[in-house]
């Protein structure tokens, strides 16, 4: 009929460039139809229109995260001009994903669908779909309470029960009940949605069976002691054994493993000679640039003439737990441990451990082999250790993390009743204390628990409230500049490179940046270096610091500045020549961090200030001396305690900058409180003069 071959003969057009899709465009639609959630469409579209809030649960691979947002993307259009936001947990996810889904759309990334995470803001004015991290939508919720921008908001992942889709969730809760027109979606991978449904009033579910294949587990006879090199035997043994064509993934609990694995499992293979298929190891982690994440998706190496397998193994953390699906895994070993948030109120002390997963996490991980093809899951622990040992689920973040940050960020969205607020979990009230406390020594909160002006400003910055409070605290020392760019070196990855084959150069190396007074102003030095040498890769290359680290710190830096012209927070300098020059800064840092404070007692040993924990100083710090007195940034939990990023610091200003917490009425009785004393009388003295 003359009409259909019209219709066959008119060129689609893309809504957003108005352009004739591009071939790529229609070879990914042929995939994206093959996809588990496609039949679902007309189900979800008819669910969207009517309700509020649905819960919708698929296996991982399903389409989630990248086709339903798309389909929202089609109903905000309908409704008028309002985009949609899909949060993540993951930074890589919301990258990787949002590349992808441009792709799929056929449009530029940062455009029409773009991404938004920490201090990396990758959308425009034309986006229409937005991947975010779902801390930075919790944080847009701060200049829009309403969330007025967005038509649809999806939460993904939200089994991961991360701390702030937990908030999200509580805080959506009740905007949807003042904005009938906004749309929530809560995804998840795992069938535990009742949880969920039940928060939301009985939201309706919308279930997406998986189209997986069966995947057989094999156990450990025996633990293992050393996991590291059981699950790199593992890898050589699959790749050499296996007579079937497939991917592996490995899962590792972080940056250091996962490339020291790396690199053992390359230096294995090149020594079983040509014969051998091929084997392309692929890392995968957070702070892996976005280049470089993308190559999970590569293919596998080609087989050779004589029959050999090639194949990639992905080394990862848990994003490829289920926030990032590879295609074409077939074996799966999965050692049982990932890096999890602890946090302990008593000592006030936050760390990441290296924990053993749940039995959740464990099913999850087994579940990647069987994307294509029917797999096999080598778990390096007993069955027993499975059966016994391991948790049902991880506990959700909110019990296990301090809650500084998030009760400043609830404060600033105007949720002051933070008792009855309506968590899903709802965290210790242990934990609670402990953060209201932090404010209100910060000054963020008075004695009544209500925000103040400085802890409205503190709110603004994408930091920790420490670092927030020491940064406006530093334009009263005169080295704003200074303790931004400190700040700035504080937020992104270690600066420092110690490769295996190198480490005494690295360490000289380092030493070139030392300051006597300690690892803060060891860090300034480094920035200063690298923005006198123009920014050289090859310099940083020569000189073992990480030149992406300090380019991100450098926009990180940028990005800080804007805020604190933004409220009028002025940016000075001592004169370099000064004597004050270093003491500004000392004391500007103890403005955010008079709680961590360690004290060399006579023993010999640091004891933590008030939580009197003995803690010792980290083999990196470039101290060459034990200072009565410190402040760390961090405190490391693990065979010991050790107190990373430490600088050398003056009792006196304790005193001075934090009487409330210095009040020497209520100090416990230590070798600390004795030292101070005898200060606090001095400086009552009337010889004391000098002007603070
Ligand atoms: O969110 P969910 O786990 O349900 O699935 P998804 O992330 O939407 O992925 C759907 C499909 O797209 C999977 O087969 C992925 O492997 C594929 N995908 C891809 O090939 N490249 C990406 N960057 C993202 C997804
Ligand atoms: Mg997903």
């Amino acid at each position: 009929m003359p009409t259909s071959t019209a219709a066959k003969n008119q060129v689609q057009h893309n809504p957003y460039t108005g352009l004739p899709y591009t071939p790529r465009y229609h070879e990914f639609y042929k995939k994206r139809i093959t996809l588990p959630v496609f039949e679902y469409r007309t189900d979800f579209m008819r669910l969207l229109a009517l309700h509020q809030c649905i819960v919708l649960v698929g296996e991982t691979g399903s389409g989630k995260t990248t086709q339903i947002p798309q389909w929202c993307v089609e109903y905000s259009r309908s409704m008028g001009l309002k985009a949609v936001a899909c949060t993540q947990p993951r930074r890589v996810a919301a990258m990787s994903v949002a590349q992808r889904v441009s792709e799929e759309m056929d449009v530029a990334l940062g455009q029409e669908v773009g991404y938004s995470i920490r201090f990396e803001d990758c959308s425009s004015a034309n986006t229409v779909l937005k991947y975010m991290t779902d801390g930075m939508l919790l944080r847009e919720g701060m200049s829009d309470p309403m969330l007025e921008a967005y038509q649809v908001i999806l939460l993904d992942e939200a089994h991961e029960r991360t701390l702030a889709t937990d908030l999200l969730m509580g805080v959506l809760k009740e905007v949807v009940k003042q904005r009938p027109d906004l749309k929530l979606v809560i995804m998840s991978a795992t069938l535990d949605a009742g949880k969920f449904q039940q928060y939301f009033d009985n939201a309706p579910l919308m279930n997406v069976p998986g189209r997986t294949h069966p995947v057989e587990i094999f156990y450990t006879p025996e633990p293992e002691r050393d996991y590291l090199e059981a699950a790199i035997r593992t890898v050589i043994q699959i790749h050499m054994c296996e007579e079937v064509a497939g991917d592996l993934l490995l899962f590792l609990t972080g940056q250091e493993e996962i490339e020291e694995a790396c690199k053992r499992i390359k230096r294995e293979m090149d020594n079983l000679g040509p014969e051998v298929g091929e084997l392309k190891c692929i890392p995968l982690y957070s702070t892996l640039p976005p280049n470089l994440q993308q190559r999970i998706f590569e293919p596998a190496p080609p087989t050779k003439p004589n029959g050999a397998i090639g194949r990639k193994v992905v080394v990862s953390t848990n994003i490829a737990e289920t926030s990032l699906t590879i295609d074409g895994v077939v074996f799966v070993i999965d050692p049982g441990f990932a890096k999890q948030k602890v946090y302990n109120p008593r000592i006030r002390v936050e760390s990441l451990l290296v924990s053993p997963i749940s039995k959740a996490s464990a099913q999850q991980r087994a579940g990647r082999a069987g994307r294509t093809r029917p797999g096999k899951c080598f778990r390096l622990y007993t069955e027993r250790a499975y059966k016994n040992e391991m948790q049902d689920n991880t506990y959700p973040e909110i019990l296990r993390s301090n809650l500084g940050s998030v009760v400043l960020q609830l404060k600033k969205l105007g949720i002051d009743d933070l008792v009855h607020f309506d968590f899903m979990d709802p965290p210790a009230p242990e934990t609670l204390m402990r953060a209201l406390e932090l404010l209100n020594y910060l000054a963020a909160l008075d004695d009544d628990g209500n925000l103040t002006d400085l802890g409205a400003v503190m709110a603004e910055f994408p930091l920790d409230p420490q670092l927030a409070k020491m940064l406006i605290a530093s334009c009263n020392h005169n080295c704003s500049n200074e303790i931004l760019s400190i700040t700035a070196m504080l937020s992104v990855p270690q600066c420092f490179v110690r490769p295996n084959e190198a480490k005494k150069a690295a360490d000289d190396s380092k030493m070139r940046f030392a300051h006597i007074d300690g690892d803060h102003l060891t860090l300034l030095n480094v920035y200063h270096a690298f923005k006198q040498n123009m920014e050289d890769p090859q310099w940083c290359y020569e000189h073992f610091v990480n030149y992406r680290s300090l380019k991100s710190g450098d926009n990180v830096r940028q990005q800080l500045s804007r805020i604190m012209d933004r409220f009028s927070l002025k940016r000075t300098s001592t004169d370099f020549t000064s004597k004050d020059y270093y003491i500004n800064i000392r004391k500007a840092l103890v403005n955010g961090f008079f709680m961590q404070v360690a004290h060399l007692e006579r023993t010999g040993h640091y004891l933590t200030i008030k939580d009197n924990q003995v803690v010792q100083l980290h083999p990196s710090s470039c101290l060459d001396h034990k200072p009565e007195w410190v402040i760390y940034n961090e405190f490391v939990l693990t065979t010991k305690n050790y107190i990373r990023t430490v600088t050398d610091i003056k009792p006196d200003w304790l005193l001075k900058i934090a009487p409330q917490y210095y009040d020497l009425q209520n100090f416990p009785q230590c070798e600390a409180k004795r030292q101070l004393e005898g200060i606090q009388t001095r400086l009552d003295s009337k010889q004391y003069q000098e002007g603070f």
